[in-house]
């Protein structure tokens, strides 16, 4: 178990992948080999094949090895936790939630990490728009554990994705204390406050946490949600129209060693922003080139088969929004825009592209798209009403003349 565990933590961490880590990959054959020269128990040499098909990028086969681990063992935490962060990274959001309520019942209060269980089935139910009952699970853990991170950043989304800023702001300073040392999700959490502050249109406050948190915390650690993260910032920022100054030209060096992994889709486009941003043309040529061969390598890896679909069409409009062709960023996205949530990550994350999206869209001033950022505005008006950023966004509109 314990190879399981440590190559699963890896693994599920989205850093470094068998196909380019020579050392996991071994670490990989060291646990399959271990496993069958022993006697396990049915249970354990789940927990090795899911790992193992992990590794090789089938993660909705994988997740189905941890379900039959949770079918007889409820409250096994290791299986609950990896097929949650698999099923989000699948988009699978239903399952992501549903896994949990299956098992939830058994996590009686006397079982260690039973209020932790809470925060992970009420960001399931939070990413199904089940808001209320998300909020008063995760009110539960943090009245049991405040320094409970997850609930605290089940809790940042409720508020982001009803754009209840004020609300957001204070529950995040009110609560800082007890989740700035949360390794892996402090990060995440303040990158949600300053999501709040360029709802605002507080440019500098935004950059402010980024520059004393989010950055910080990813030239630390280099894990993949801090590059997310940092990454995501940046571009949302210049999307308003920040200068981000030379940011870019910081974070390269860390996605650069990663233009080959294509582990996660959702981190590819992610590095495509940054070297986009540093205008380093070799490493947007290098992750597209191989992004591309692995589109057409043969094996099991999701990543790869919905590269040709999802992936390489989203990182090529990235490409073609920074080459200034406003058009051609419609005509990639708009077909493929109700599929992205197929890369994972939250509803929160993915928006960026929906902001790519309607930013396009305002830049077709003429020809077949012009009502375009019209149409998408109502929608996203209509979904989450009171959002100072659809404001300006409806005003630039207006502005261009799109809207009467
Ligand atoms: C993943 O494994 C399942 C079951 O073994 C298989 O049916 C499926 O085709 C595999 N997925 C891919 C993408 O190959
Ligand atoms: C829209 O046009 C502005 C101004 O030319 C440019 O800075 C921006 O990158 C463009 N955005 C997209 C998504 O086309
Ligand atoms: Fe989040």
């Amino acid at each position: 178990m314990g190879h399981a565990i440590a190559n699963g933590l890896v693994l599920i961490g989205t850093g470094s992948s068998v196909r380019l880590d020579r050392e996991l990959d071994q670490a990989v054959k060291t646990m399959v080999e271990v496993s069958q020269a022993q006697p396990l128990t049915q249970r354990e040499r789940l927990h090795v094949s899911a790992v193992e098909t992990f590794a090789k990028g089938n993660f909705s086969r994988a997740c189905e090895l941890w379900e039959q681990i949770l079918w007889d063992h409820p409250t096994d935490m290791l299986a609950l936790k990896f097929s949650h962060d698999a099923y989000f990274y699948l988009g699978y959001q239903e399952q992501m939630r549903d896994s949990v309520a299956r098992i939830y019942p058994f996590w009686t209060p006397s079982i260690p990490l039973s209020s932790y269980v809470k925060g992970i089935y009420s960001f399931g139910l939070m990413e199904t728009n089940f808001y209320d009952k998300a909020e008063k699970l995760a009110k539960e853990a943090l009245s049991i554990n405040p320094t409970d991170a997850w609930s605290v950043h089940t809790i940042a989304h409720i508020h982001e994705m009803k754009a209840e800023i004020k609300d957001g702001v204070e529950f995040m300073q009110s609560s800082e204390a007890h989740w700035k040392d949360s390794d892996m999700l402090a990060c995440h959490n303040y990158w949600h406050w300053a999501l709040y502050l360029i709802e605002k249109g507080e440019y500098e406050a935004a950059l402010t946490i980024y520059d004393n948190h989010v950055f910080p915390s990813l030239k630390a650690s280099g894990a993949m949600l801090d590059v997310v993260d940092s990454c995501s910032m940046l571009y949302r920022l210049q999307m308003e129209g920040v200068s981000v100054g030379e940011r870019w030209q910081e974070v390269l060096p860390i996605t650069r060693k990663h233009s080959r992994d294509h582990i996660l889709l959702f981190n590819d486009a992610h590095f495509l922003m940054a070297s986009l941003g540093a205008r380093d043309s070799g490493t947007t040529q290098e992750l597209l080139t191989t992004l591309q061969d692995a589109s057409k390598a043969p094996g099991e890896n999701c990543q790869h088969l919905l590269a040709r679909e999802v992936g390489l069409p989203l990182c090529q409009a990235l490409v073609e929004a920074e080459n200034g062709n406003p058009g051609r960023v419609l005509e990639l996205l708009l077909p493929i825009r109700y599929r992205i949530i197929q890369i994972g990550g939250s509803n929160a994350q993915r928006d960026i592209f929906n902001q790519l999206l309607i930013h396009a869209a305002l830049n077709c001033t003429s020809g077949v798209h012009k009502n375009v950022a019209r149409n998408l505005l109502m929608e996203r008006d209509a979904l989450k009403p009171n959002s100072p950023l659809t404001q300006r966004l409806i005003r630039k509109a207006a502005a261009v003349h799109l809207l009467q």
